[in-house]
């Protein structure tokens, strides 16, 4: 029986690496290592156990990455595995499955390709009509926001499909437990594998996340047809159409003061802000007490607007890990709406955001329907970038 296998690697497979490999699986066992031009043979009691092809430089990727093809010919795999895996060691490397050529299913990705896997995502985020709307375009943000997501995203929950080591597919997922819910950034797909790869991904990323997780969602521009496709065979609903607007620091000079009603937050802020925020964001991905909290701690900008004792509304925003700067809500009680309180609210928050902000400007997505949001954000010359939608799981029963 033979199998074939990949090692990933930071550098080439030696003939040393072979003998450290032999070494530390069998020591004094009659293995030997023989060269023939570059191409490897381990033997083990006469018998041919590996076959290596010279590892092969791949292009690509700040990092240099190798690839070393082999394959196992003995009737004892798991010894010619552990010795493969020993060999992927010594190189710095993993091992991975190669099926000669053909493609893997989804599986987690190694530490020899997180290069090629962000200089894929980066590709695939080049174009709303492949990309997701959770990551920007540029390879260096794409990998602080990533990295951002915390050790059990990324590179932990990144799973790709390989077609003869080449990515060909992936999905990255962040969860909330708290919240029971899971973001997949992509499916990506390369060019043609869409069909193959990309039910297969979101289906393995779904699998993947702890049992309290029950709803699950992608997202994407609304270009990205393939999306919608796939949400609409996975029974997924589609959120209605969101607009993200950015208004630049320019924009800012023509509006008027800050709102001297415009203030900090307190703890004691709960009681008015949380059922407005329940009715206008129900479902949202941050809770009041974590906005609030962290608004105080300093770790996001979170504002009140309050008049006579009496807390009118209130708003909360921050600056991504690729320095542009993010309004994530906004709100005013009903009864004091068309009073210009909003409009207070909105130039004092996105102020703070655009000097908090390296970018020095303020993005946001707003939902088609709101048309008094986007009235205001329009007034006050914030100009429409794109349009995404969200595609989410039925919440389990
Ligand atoms: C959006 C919202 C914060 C605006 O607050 P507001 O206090 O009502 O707004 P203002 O009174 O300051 O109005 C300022 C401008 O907003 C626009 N606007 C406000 N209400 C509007 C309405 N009913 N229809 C159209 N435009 C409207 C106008 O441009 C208005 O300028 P104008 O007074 O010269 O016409 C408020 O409507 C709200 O809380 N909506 C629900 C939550 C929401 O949609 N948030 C945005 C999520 S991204």
């Amino acid at each position: 029986m033979t199998r074939d296998l990949l090692i990933v690697s930071t550098r080439a497979l030696t003939a040393r690496d072979l003998g450290a490999a032999v070494t530390a699986v069998g020591q004094g066992q009659p293995w030997t290592v023989t060269d023939d031009a570059g191409q490897f043979t381990v033997t083990y009691r006469e018998r041919p156990l590996l076959r290596l092809q010279p590892s092969t430089r791949v292009e690509g990727g700040a990092r240099p990455r190798w690839h070393t093809r082999l394959r196992l010919v003995d009737e004892d795999p798991p010894l010619g595995i552990e010795v493969a895996r020993a060999a992927a060691w010594e190189a710095d490397g993993d091992l991975v499955e190669s099926l000669t050529g053909a493609m893997s299913s989804p599986r987690t990705v190694v530490s020899g390709e997180l290069d090629a896997l962000l200089d894929f995502i980066a590709d695939r985020q080049a174009d709303p009509a492949t990309g997701t709307c959770y990551l920007g375009t540029d390879r260096e943000s794409i990998r602080l926001e990533l990295e951002e997501l915390g050790d059990d995203a990324w590179p932990a929950s990144a799973l790709v499909v390989t077609e003869g080591g080449r990515i060909v597919g992936a999905t990255v997922t962040e969860v909330d437990p708290e919240l029971g819910r899971s973001w997949i950034s992509g499916p990506w797909a390369a060019e043609g594998y869409w069909d193959a790869v990309a039910r297969p991904l979101v289906e393995a990323a779904v699998a993947q996340c702890p049992p309290e997780i029950n709803a699950h969602e992608f997202s994407g521009d609304v270009l990205n047809q393939p999306m919608a496709a796939l949400a609409a065979e996975l029974g997924w609903t589609a959120s209605v159409p969101n607009h993200v607007f950015v208004a630049k620091a320019d924009a800012a000079s023509d509006w008027p003061a800050d709102d001297p009603r415009v203030r900090a937050p307190r703890p004691d802020d709960f009681a008015a802000i949380d059922p407005l925020h329940a009715a206008e964001f129900p479902d949202t991905y941050l809770s009041t007490r974590q906005m609030i909290d962290e608004g105080i701690a300093g770790d996001r900008i979170t504002v009140v607007s309050e008049a006579d004792g009496v807390v009118l509304g209130y708003a909360a925003g921050r600056v991504q890990p690729d320095g542009a700067g993010y309004l994530d809500f906004i709100a005013i009680i009903p009864e004091a709406r068309g009073t210009g309180a909003g409009l207070g609210l909105l130039v004092t928050v996105s102020r703070r955001i655009m000097a908090a902000a390296p970018g020095g400007d303020v993005n946001l997505t707003v939902q088609d329907h709101r048309s008094p949001a986007i009235g205001l954000y329009r007034r006050l010359g914030f100009a429409l970038e794109t349009t995404i939608v969200g595609y989410s799981s039925r919440l389990a029963p």
